[in-house]
């Protein structure tokens, strides 16, 4: 993916297994938000391309991309902040279960929706249960990326792209959210960008690591960042000229 002379992605060849765990990991402008709006289909790449379950969605829109399981948790989560917890899923719910309806008509059928099994699950899988009833503008920021995490999965993506799910939360609110995500493990393939990666590693089943928008290293956790190439370029330890350690 080029933008002028830039190359943000460049040769990345990658696969991923069904419902395995996945990180990225890399350096700021790495190119690793650049490869997920390639895979979301929000950016066409310059050259090469993308499949999906066998088949080349390297041209399909990100409406395209969601209808076949691909979801980001932004992309499928606009929240309602003058809507409660309750409802921002009710809609998340509706919208990817139910015919494309006009959103007025939604808001309306909101209300039957809200004792429906799937929604009352959510509210207990990812905490919500205690906070269901408040405005989405009244939440904090740990809260709000529990509700967005929850809005997404209500969509049953078969893929679910994380980009820095933790960025910006306290620790104690990453400890809520590490909770719910890890819920997630085994039910769908989860790609997850975060600078934070030892909060993730747990769960981790395989990282990858960009610099200057190549993979520089792929493996297991341990492997990846004790890759010489990972120490010089991301932690900017380079050996050959560090005698003294
Ligand atoms: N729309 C765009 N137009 C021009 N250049 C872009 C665009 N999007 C990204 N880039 C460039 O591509 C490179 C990769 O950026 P990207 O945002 O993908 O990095 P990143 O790994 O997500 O970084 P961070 O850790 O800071 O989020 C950077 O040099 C960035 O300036
Ligand atoms: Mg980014």
């Amino acid at each position: 993916m080029r933008f002028g002379p830039v190359v943000a992605v460049d040769r990345v060849d990658y696969q991923l297994r069904r419902h395995e765990v996945a990180g990225i990991l890399g350096s700021n402008g790495a190119g690793k938000t650049t490869f997920f709006n390639v895979l979301t289909g929000y950016y066409t790449p310059t050259e090469g391309r993308i499949f999906y379950q066998g088949r080349d969605i390297t041209r399909l829109s990100p409406p395209q991309r969601v209808a076949l399981g691909i979801a980001r948790t932004f992309q499928l989560t606009s929240t309602f902040d003058n809507l409660s917890v309750l409802d921002n899923l009710v809609l998340a719910f509706f919208r990817s279960h139910c015919r494309p309806t006009t959103l007025g008509l939604l808001f309306k059928r909101c209300a039957a929706y809200r004792d429906h099994e799937a929604i009352i699950a959510a509210l207990h899988q990812f905490d919500l249960h205690p906070i269901a009833a408040r405005l989405a503008c009244h939440l904090s920021l740990g809260e709000k990326r529990r509700m967005e995490i929850a809005m997404a999965v209500l969509a049953d993506p078969e893929l679910l792209l994380l980009d820095e799910p933790l960025a910006g939360l306290a620790e104690s609110e990453i400890r809520g959210v590490l909770e719910v995500l890890r819920r997630q493990v085994g039910k769908q393939t989860i790609l997850i960008v975060e600078h934070k990666i030892s909060h993730v590693r747990d769960f981790l089943e395989r990282l990858i690591v960009m610099h200057e928008g190549r993979i520089i290293a792929e493996g297991g956790y341990e492997e990846c960042l004790n890759d010489p190439q990972v120490r010089k370029s991301y932690w900017q330890i380079d050996e050959s000229s560090d005698n003294a350690g």
